[in-house]
């Protein structure tokens, strides 16, 4: 079977754009791939996290990924510090990458910017970690939205290096990005993409919005002045991103939608484009509400943990092995 490794960050709730970009895509790859999911709190802390808000957001985060219809029995969950190998392997990929090849990257550019109390070393040296993550697993296949194609781009590329100077040992993995939904856009700002670290809280819609708060932001929602529904990502960013939504939510084409709009209004649209995002959460939310203080969710993460330190270990060895590190 196929490995598949990717992983969030409990920086926050995650959002719809986290939903559709990757986690919809995870369900979608259970029955046929070996998978492993990551709660990547290592990486959160690139930027200063609040401990307790860290330590409540990476539950939230392990009962979502349930939530959504990950199925334990399934696939691998695990909190990514309580797997040594991936900090141990990231320095030796930072010890593999360029730094001119971490500076090029966009989510380091955009994240150094909104650093007041200055930039962590971590925040430049992130994508040597998030290599560090896939490669241990023997990874075929990352789903992750359009953002880490770069990130991925570089995985590959570190990989090869170490392959070329320590002989085969990393597979290069490939990148999976949904056909809808790889690039949620700010409600507010439609030419950002959707953040769940983003200030104003009317740009996104969390996980775990009620449906009248979800209602409210849609209605919100920046469209232009035209009023006619049809897809124009140039020109009309904002209601081409909520027609994505509404396609990636519903399965629906972008033709077929503009169809069902012609000769309506935005008011029309929007309020029917809440009525299907509120259904896509709904049944999330409460299979959520169970799962959050279950002791479930502790088993999961315990055996999760166990299971990514065997494979993750044994992969360790093998780099250590040829890198000459291990007596
Ligand atoms: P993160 O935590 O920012 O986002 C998690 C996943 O959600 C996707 N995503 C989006 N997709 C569509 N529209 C959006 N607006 C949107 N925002 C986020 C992301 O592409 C991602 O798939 N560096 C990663 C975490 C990471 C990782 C890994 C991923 C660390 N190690 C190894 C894969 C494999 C990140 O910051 O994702």
């Amino acid at each position: 079977m196929a490995v598949i490794f990717s992983g969030i960050q409990p920086s926050g709730i995650i959002t719809l754009g986290n939903y559709l970009g990757a986690l919809k895509q995870f369900v979608e790859l259970q029955d046929e791939h070996e998978c492993y999911f990551c709660i990547v709190n290592q990486h959160a802390i690139t930027v200063p996290q609040d401990p307790k808000a860290l330590r409540e957001n990476t539950r939230t985060l392990a009962a979502l990924y349930l939530a959504v219809g990950l199925d334990p029995q399934k696939i691998t969950l695990f909190i990514q510090s309580e797997v040594p190998a991936h900090t141990q392997l990231g320095w030796i990929m930072e010890c593999t990458v360029h730094i001119g090849e971490l500076e090029r990257m966009t989510q380091f550019k955009d994240k150094s910017v909104s650093q007041k109390e200055g930039i962590s070393g971590g925040l430049l040296t992130y994508p040597a970690l998030m290599a560090a993550d896939i490669l241990l697993y023997n990874t075929d296949f990352v789903p992750v939205g359009e953002d880490q194609k770069q990130h991925l781009e570089i995985t590959r590329d570190m990989a090869q290096r170490f392959n070329n100077r320590y002989g085969e040992i990393f597979k290069i993995p490939e990148i999976k990005v949904p056909k809808q939904g790889a690039r949620v856009m700010s409600l507010q700002e439609p030419n950002k993409k959707m953040s769940k670290s983003d200030e104003d809280s009317n740009s996104f819609i969390s996980m775990l919005d009620e449906p009248k708060v979800i209602e409210k932001k849609i209605k919100r929602a920046q469209t232009d002045s035209e009023a006619s529904v049809h897809f124009d990502k140039e020109n009309k960013p904002g209601i081409s991103n909520l027609m994505s939504i509404y396609s990636a939510c519903t399965g629906k084409s972008l033709e077929e939608i503009t169809t069902l709009y012609k000769g309506k209004g935005y008011g029309d649209f929007k309020k029917d484009l809440a009525q299907v995002v509120v259904e896509t959460i709904r049944p999330i939310q409460e299979r959520y509400n169970n799962l959050i203080n279950s002791s479930e969710l502790d088993d999961v993460l315990n055996k999760g943990a166990e299971k990514a330190n065997k494979a993750a270990t044994q992969m360790l060895t093998r780099v250590e092995k040829a890198m000459g590190l291990k007596r």
